[in-house]
């Protein structure tokens, strides 16, 4: 171990998902004895990007930071520069190409070498690496340093990867085939988090309820078995887990909503569109009346479940009319929130090739309709709330001071004022209140007391 001086500084810049999020807390743990994290990129010894490549702007975005980095490096610390993520694995090389400062250039299923890379980059025993492989073994596997990032409401990644290919989607690439970490892991990292302080705990994955760990016995456990063994830990109050399929969503998983009293109100369920046609052309094979009634069955086990969703516009070939089914289906379903985007077309995609690529003002265009109606319905669901007690889950500070922020079981944020600076209103706490008000983002409560 290296004394808190002779550490050098990381900066950890992260992009796109909950996964990425999730990836940069493993990294940051798996430097802590050498490194301590700032704030600030120009006090960096280190700097790590972890990109995103879902979408084209995220790629841009990525080539602009490392201009302003890169023309700050020779004048100051000349930090060294590492890619990760996403973009990494899907540009390779490319990127030391258009931008020569960057040392390392590392894909998602590789972070377990990070410390020794860095360890090597610094003795300046190498110059340029490029680590993009899918590696036999897996990075949970030796990414074995204990956790120390813990929040009161943490991520766990226990899924990776995707085998589902839908035309537009380019985490299959990025990420690789799909991979589910051991229960016996899984739990006992979730253990220690809640021995450190978490309450709630958000199951990740690209396909989470794709999920296939093996249990002890070698025998397979499905998402429901994973939540079903998690809730027997019992300093966690409260399990949630995205993203998932609609055609992994088992007749298991969605009674799991009704008899388990841990796992959330909520569920976020990609629906992309609802246009038959349109969801053929995106490979997701399933059809609008199967969503709907997966919908059906949850709403029968768990009345009031908050139902959230992604929608793309503008895919190939949608046409007006393809367009107002999938209004049709957000009005006939109402969404409590919902992520929309217009379609942006990735390379080495099946759909980025297909005909009748639609203009973008008319993908603007539409995307506003949509989240016109979204937003309303998310206010609407809020405006529910009004005068409700409900129980919520403090993770953060508010902006304004004694301002604390937490979120209920339906996943909406929950502000509430600590006027009277109560000592035992801290994050971390599951506290009563009531909802004085409710806006279109988010809810004002007055604090009642606390639960736990
Ligand atoms: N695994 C999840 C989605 C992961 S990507 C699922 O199957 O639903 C997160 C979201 O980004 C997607 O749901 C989709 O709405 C959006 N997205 C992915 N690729 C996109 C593209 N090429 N253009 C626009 N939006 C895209
Ligand atoms: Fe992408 Fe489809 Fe896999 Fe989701 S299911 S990650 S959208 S390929
Ligand atoms: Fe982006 Fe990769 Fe996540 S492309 S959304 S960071 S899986």
């Amino acid at each position: 171990m290296i004394d808190k001086k002779s550490k050098k500084n990381l900066f950890i810049k992260t992009y796109g998902c909950q996964m990425n999020s999730y990836d940069s807390d493993r990294i940051n743990e798996s430097l802590e004895d050498t490194h301590t994290l700032v704030n600030e990129v120009n006090q960096a010894d280190l700097i790590i990007l972890n990109t995103c490549h879902i979408r084209e702007k995220a790629a841009e975005k990525l080539y602009s930071d490392l201009g302003r980095i890169v023309k700050s490096k020779d004048k100051v610390k000349s930090p060294s520069i590492v890619v990760a993520g996403c973009v990494a694995q899907a540009e390779g090389k490319e990127i030391q190409k258009r931008q020569p400062k960057v040392d390392i250039v590392i894909g998602p299923q590789m972070y377990h070498l990070i410390p020794n890379l860095i360890d090597k980059l610094e003795k300046k025993k190498t110059k340029k690496i490029i680590e993009i492989e899918f590696p036999e073994e897996n990075k949970f596997d030796k990414l074995k340093n204990p956790r120390t990032k813990v929040l009161p409401s943490s991520f766990v990644s226990v899924q990776e990867g995707c085998d589902k290919f839908c035309s537009f989607c380019v985490v299959p690439f990025t990420r690789g085939s799909e991979y589910s970490r051991s229960v016996n892991d899984v739990y006992e990292e979730i253990l220690s988090l809640s021995n450190k302080g978490a309450k709630e705990v958000i199951l990740l994955g690209q396909n989470v309820n794709a999920y296939h760990g093996l249990f002890k016995d070698k025998t397979t456990a499905s998402l429901s078995d994973l939540i079903l063994q998690i809730s027997k830990i019992q300093k966690i109050k409260r399990i949630s887990y995205t993203t998932s399929h609609p055609n992994e969503m088992s007749d298991e998983l969605i009674m799991m909503h009704g008899t388990n009293k841990k796992l959330n109100s909520y569920l976020h369920l990609p629906v992309q569109s609802g246009s038959d046609k349109v969801l053929k052309k995106m490979n997701r094979k399933y059809t609008v009346s199967e969503y709907i009634k997966i919908i059906e069955k949850l709403r029968k086990v768990k009345p009031g479940i908050a139902l959230s969703s992604d929608f793309i516009v503008g895919f190939p070939g949608e046409t007006e009319e393809d367009f107002k089914k999938t209004i049709n289906l957000v009005r006939l379903i109402g969404f409590t929130q919902a992520y929309s985007f217009t379609y942006s077309p990735r390379p080495g995609t099946g759909a980025a090739s297909l005909e009748n690529q639609i203009p973008v003002s008319i993908k603007k265009e539409r995307l506003q309709r949509l989240q016109d109606i979204l937003n309303d319905q998310q206010w609407k669901f809020n405006l529910s709330f009004e005068n409700k007690e409900i129980e919520i889950l403090l993770t953060r500070k508010g902006k304004k001071d004694g301002q604390l922020i937490g979120s209920s079981l339906w996943m909406q944020s929950v502000h509430i004022e600590n006027s009277e600076s109560r000592l035992d209103l801290e994050i971390g706490k599951i506290i009563k209140v009531r909802i004085i008000s409710a806006g279109p983002k988010s809810l004002r409560g007055k604090f009642i007391r606390v639960i736990n």
